[in-house]
């Protein structure tokens, strides 16, 4: 199941993927896989759409972007520098694999509707 409102293009102030997402995740319990996107632009995304409950993410602009600069080659420097942030990211958090990210590892922010990594039992570190 793809979560997603289509970049924000087809209805203006629909809630945001990520917002919605951990709603969905909690009602499909796992049994189908989540694809979300909208917004992956860092890896950091990428990792926090998969520790509040999406399989995989897509992206979309970003891929264009990469065309329009450098062709095929560009498209695949943006996968591969999205796909090095996203294992730099698990890293950071101390989580050794994706299946491993969980939603302690995302706070919600002050900021309505965004949300921000967390080390987890690192927060002394802060
Ligand atoms: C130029 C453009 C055209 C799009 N056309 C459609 C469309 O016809 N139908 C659709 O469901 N989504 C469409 N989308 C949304 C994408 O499928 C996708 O959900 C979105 O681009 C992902 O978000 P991101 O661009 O922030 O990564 C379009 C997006 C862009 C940028």
């Amino acid at each position: 199941m793809q979560v997603s409102n289509h970049g924000g293009r087809a209805l203006d102030g629909t809630p945001g993927a990520i917002t919605v997402l951990p709603s969905i995740a909690e009602v499909v319990k796992g049994d189908v896989p989540l694809i979300m996107d909208r917004g992956i632009r860092r890896g950091t995304d990428a990792v926090k759409a998969l520790a509040l409950g999406a399989n995989a993410v897509a992206i979309g602009r970003p891929v264009m972007f990469g065309l329009t600069l450098g062709g095929a080659s560009g498209v695949d420097c943006v996968i591969e520098y999205l796909r090095r942030e996203t294992v730099n990211t698990v890293l950071h958090l101390g989580a050794n694999r994706l299946g491993a990210l969980g939603r302690q590892h995302v706070r919600q922010s002050a900021a309505p509707g965004t949300q921000v990594p967390v080390q987890v039992g690192a927060d002394h570190l802060a």
